[in-house]
């Protein structure tokens, strides 16, 4: 496919239906791993406009960054820690309104403001997680969490 992104204005829901299947053209074909995730972190950043989108990878037992687009962010999160480490435990997507509230939340920008963190899970176990901040409360809902696991879902980890 071309490299080039259309992005389209609309609801939440309309972005999504058009980013996601670019997304797929995107990777398709191309077995590097790191390259794929680049796309997609690029891909949903330039659609979104988010803060920041980036994936964590489990390695040696603690989340380690990966490809994101964005500010400058922590390297290494321990299990349990913060959003994306209790996501990682819980192996389930977490949604944060108001990321003051979440009990341990890692501010890596104190202008991260809202948060959802989706985990990678693969035969049973939660390989890595994609993180998404925003700079505004109350960013994310159900529609990104159903969209945001099935753009996972399309990555061959
Ligand atoms: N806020 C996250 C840490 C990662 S950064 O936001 C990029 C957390 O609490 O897990």
């Amino acid at each position: 496919m071309a490299e080039d992104l259309h992005i389209v204005a609309g609801s939440k829901t309309e972005q999504y239906q058009s980013v996601i299947p670019q997304i797929k053209a995107l990777i398709e074909g191309e077995p590097d791993l790191v390259a794929n995730l680049a796309n997609v972190v690029a891909a949903l950043k330039e659609q979104f406009g988010w803060f920041w989108v980036g994936f964590y990878l489990v390695k040696e037992n603690e989340l380690v960054l990966g490809p994101f687009q964005g500010p400058v962010a922590c390297t290494r999160i321990r299990k349990g820690r913060g959003v994306c480490g209790t996501s990682w435990e819980k192996a389930e997507t977490l949604i944060v309104p108001d990321v003051e509230k979440f009990p341990g939340h890692i501010a890596c920008s104190s202008l991260s403001k809202s948060e959802i963190v989706v985990p990678v899970i693969r035969n049973g176990n939660v390989i890595g997680v994609l993180d998404v901040d925003s700079d505004v409360l109350n960013s994310f809902d159900e529609t990104d969490k159903k969209y945001l696991e099935e753009t996972i879902s399309l990555i061959g980890f």
